[in-house]
């Protein structure tokens, strides 16, 4: 027979195997219930584009608002468009330090009027290698905006 250790080792790399065959990346909405929005969010339909996951994103300027998302999983990625001007958010993993994400290009002659985003939505901001239990990822107003268009 083989030895009790050898056996678990085996075993275990089956559960990896099955585990790593079965990874599938799940988009959801900025109107997806798993986020949770506080504080005065400007209304969807007041930033509607072709550039959005959707075809449209939540804005805040509210420093004191956030938008809250609540998965299970072992990745999780923003996705968001970027813009010909200054525009970034903050986003914290789990209650860890936030992070400044910046959704800014080289504004260009082409650029849409209005003050519609350029560049269209991707993943702009991601954490891997996660244990596969419950996370929570918190948007927060960077230096001018908190944006919130898809997650996956
Ligand atoms: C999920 O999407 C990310 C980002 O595009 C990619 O790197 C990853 O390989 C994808 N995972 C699966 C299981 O398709
Ligand atoms: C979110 O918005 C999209 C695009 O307008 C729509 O197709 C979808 O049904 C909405 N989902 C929810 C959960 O309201």
């Amino acid at each position: 027979m083989r030895p009790l250790k050898y056996s678990l080792f085996l075993f275990c790399a089956f559960l990896e195997l099955v585990i790593a065959q079965t990874l599938t990346n799940i988009t959801i909405d900025d109107n997806d219930s798993r986020i949770s929005y506080a504080g005065r969010w400007d209304s969807p339909t007041s930033h509607t584009s072709s550039r959005d996951y959707g075809g449209s994103h939540m804005l805040l300027q509210d420093r004191s608002g956030s938008a809250t998302f609540t998965f299970t999983g072992v990745a999780v990625y923003y996705l968001a468009p970027k813009w010909p001007y200054a525009v970034d958010s903050y986003i914290a993993l789990d209650g860890g330090t936030p992070q400044l994400v910046d959704m800014t290009v080289p504004a260009t002659p082409r650029d849409p009027p209005n003050g519609e985003e350029s560049v269209a939505y991707a993943v702009l901001w991601s954490a891997t290698g996660l244990s596969n239990t419950a996370h929570r990822v918190v948007v927060t107003v960077g230096a001018s905006f908190g944006i919130v268009d898809g997650f996956m």
